[in-house]
């Protein structure tokens, strides 16, 4: 086969054989092509797209490019979550215990965060003594003792879609649906679960900034998980403005201590009980999703998926006081006010701008290879829709260096949009796909 053929082949518009993806794939992911041949073929398929079986395709063959994990010793169906990156989402660390506390297997593999997002492996590391990576067995092990295990990412498992995304990084082609999809959905179905529970971000803070987008990209993926034969569902939900109150890593472990002791911001508890339902539903344990809504409400109000936490902190080498004592977790040791400038309604709170000011606080990396502050991070006081005075404190940016914390206040600011009158309410839930 000849990757010029197969580049131009692309360009004028062609359908790529499942050979000829197969084929470069495997050669590159060998070493055997160069970048600059991918990159061109990249910017092909960015212009002429994919269709729904070159998607597939591409997909399966990144997920056997590298490392696959063998879940099937585990009993029962297995679920993963995969969030395509929000700002302030703490959600893997409130939803995996309720569903887990609901009897449904969790084997999660997460990611760091970089740039603007966060990453869970970032969050659950700000716990004193939480050990993200662990041998394969242990994972497993831990799988069939506690209901539940989260770790870093192998940095193995679907090489050529790790190759492939350095380069889009670089080149310009990220944004394209198909290569998104395909990109996570490698990753997901190489990490062994039965059924894939997708929550597509939308707005200012996303990937993708309108429900259209979400949606063809959600579409994408559940087409993708069923024609990989496993149960796939997305939800699309909005990050015009950041989820929950907190947005960093020790105070997002806070945040969701919290939200499983039933005190935590209104929406971080709603798409939790939502997301922790649909696992419940593909995990087999519920016949409808009302009555697995009905038991993640349950695993919430009885504490039991309080226990599953501290269960997983306990079980990866973590100090579960944490859970009643925060003052065990990182503490930032400067902190700066923004306050409102005049009265009237928050009309938005601008996600991206928010995850700009926290990562340049040093809660995130503008590098893979940046270290990070776990004590950095914003609380937000007011959302949209609150009614604010003129001098009401509206966030607290913080950190352990007042000059990076100093760098990221103008944006926090900025993310601050105060009108005369309210704004109209948007749901942060806008549709589930796939149930069916
Ligand atoms: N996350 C991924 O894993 N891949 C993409 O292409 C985009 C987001």
């Amino acid at each position: 086969m000849n990757m010029v053929d197969i580049i131009i082949k692309k360009r004028n518009g062609g359908k790529l054989s499942n050979e000829e993806i197969e084929w470069f794939v495997q050669a590159y992911t060998n070493g055997e092509i160069p970048d600059y041949q991918v990159s061109a073929l990249l910017m092909a398929i960015y212009y002429q797209h994919l269709d729904d079986e070159e998607t597939l395709t591409l997909t399966k063959a990144m997920q056997a490019s590298g490392t696959t994990i063998d879940l099937s010793s585990i009993p029962g169906i297995k679920v993963d979550k995969h969030s395509t990156g929000g700002i302030g989402d703490k959600t893997t660390l409130i939803v995996a215990p309720l569903a887990a506390a609901c009897g449904v297997p969790i084997a999660k593999m997460s990611g760091r965060g970089l740039g603007m997002t966060g990453g869970t492996i970032d969050k659950l590391s700000a716990i004193p003594g939480f050990e993200t990576s662990v041998e394969p067995e242990t994972f497993l092990e831990n799988v069939r003792t506690h209901g539940i295990a989260v770790v870093g990412q192998s940095a193995t498992l679907a090489k050529a879609d790790k190759l492939m995304y350095a380069l889009r990084d670089v080149t310009g082609t990220v944004e394209e649906p198909s290569l998104i999809a395909s990109s996570i959905m490698s990753k997901k179905l190489a990490s062994g679960s039965d059924a894939i529970l997708l929550d597509v971000k939308c707005g200012s803070g996303a990937f993708m900034h309108d429900e259209e987008a979400a949606a063809e990209l959600a579409d994408k993926m559940v087409r993708i998980g069923k024609g990989a034969g496993k149960r796939t569902v997305a939800v699309i939900t909005s990050m015009e403005q950041p989820l929950g109150c907190a947005v960093g890593n020790s105070c997002e472990v806070v945040e969701a201590i919290e939200t499983l002791k039933g005190r935590g911001p209104a929406d971080i508890t709603e798409l939790s009980l939502h997301l922790s339902a649909v696992m419940v539903l593909l995990g087999g344990k519920a016949a409808t999703l009302e009555e697995a809504r009905s038991m993640t409400e349950t695993a919430l109000k009885d504490g039991s998926g309080l226990v599953k936490l501290e269960e997983l902190i306990k079980a990866q080498g973590g100090d579960p006081e944490i859970l009643s004592d925060i003052t065990k977790l990182p503490r930032p040791a400067k902190a700066i006010e923004v306050r409102s400038a005049k009265d009237g309604y928050v009309a938005a709170v601008d996600a991206a701008l928010v995850g700009h000011a926290v990562q340049k606080a040093g809660a995130g990396r503008a590098r893979k290879e940046d270290e990070i502050d776990p004590s950095a991070g914003a609380y937000l006081y007011h959302k949209t829709g609150d009614q604010v005075k003129k001098g009401d404190c509206l966030a607290r940016l913080f950190g352990n260096d007042a000059d990076k914390i100093r760098d990221g206040l103008n944006d926090l600011a900025s993310a601050f949009r105060i009108e005369q009158t309210a704004p109209e309410k948007k749901p942060l839930i806008i549709d589930t796909i796939g149930l069916e």
